[in-house]
């Protein structure tokens, strides 16, 4: 997929946000426990205890792309997952670098990532396909597909609905994003189409500080 004005605006945005966006989400996760949950079960699969085959403990590494300041990709090591972050905002991998100095965190984008095919145990996108337009999730997640192991796990956390809002400000910056709220239907037959198979879902109300309901998503593949 070729660069897009999109993905320029998602990178200035983010760019313009990241320290005021970790500084506010930081411990979010700490009072959030259906979301723990589903990273705990994405973190066993991935993890592969007691599946012949893996590499040892931790089990193959796992990419959080879209990882932001890192927040999760330091949740997901704790949980002793061999996890490393991609963005696309230096100044979110600046931030995350910063922050979690013992993690390896990268600048790129998850519609093109420098990872060959078929090594990773699991692929994370927490919010980070949110201002992908439905129409072009295909790509991502042919993307996710190419670079994960057979067997590898995908766990996505998205706004679920059928909307787009269009952000001009946001953690008091200004900003030029659209948020899509996608269907979880839509998203387990994007998934799918690129060979990733359903195998838990979860959709829950929004908590006091957020606008939609949420979504997650785990699939594997083949
Ligand atoms: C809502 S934030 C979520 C960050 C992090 N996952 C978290 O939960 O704290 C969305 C992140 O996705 C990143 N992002 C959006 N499109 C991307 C792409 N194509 N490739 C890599 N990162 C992307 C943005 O730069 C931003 O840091």
């Amino acid at each position: 997929m070729t660069e897009t004005s999109d993905l320029t605006s998602v990178r200035a945005s983010y760019d313009a946000v990241a320290v005021e966006y970790a500084r506010l989400v930081g411990t979010e996760l700490a009072r959030k426990p259906l979301d723990r949950a589903m990273l705990a079960a994405f973190a066993e699969y991935v993890r592969g205890d007691g599946v012949r085959g893996d590499e040892g403990r931790g089990g193959r590494a796992v990419a959080d792309l879209g990882c932001g300041p890192g927040r999760v990709t330091a949740h997901l090591d704790g949980l002793g997952v061999r996890a490393f972050g991609v963005d696309l905002s230096p100044a979110m991998v600046a931030v995350a670098r910063r922050t979690y100095p013992g993690l390896r965190f990268e600048v790129g984008s998850m519609t093109a990532l420098d990872v060959a095919d078929g090594v990773l145990g699991g692929v994370l996108a927490w919010y980070s396909t949110v201002h992908t337009p439905p129409a072009e999730l295909p790509v991502v997640f042919a993307e996710f597909a190419r670079v994960l192991a057979p067997g590898g796990h995908v766990l996505i956390a998205f706004k679920a609905g059928d909307e787009r809002i269009r952000l001009e400000h946001a953690y008091g910056h200004p900003v030029e994003l659209d948020v899509y709220w996608t269907p979880p239907d839509l998203v387990a037959d994007l998934l799918a189409g690129a060979g990733l198979t359903e195998v838990a879902r979860l959709v829950r109300g929004p908590d006091p500080r957020e606008n939609s309901p949420q979504g997650f998503l785990l699939a594997r593949k083949g």
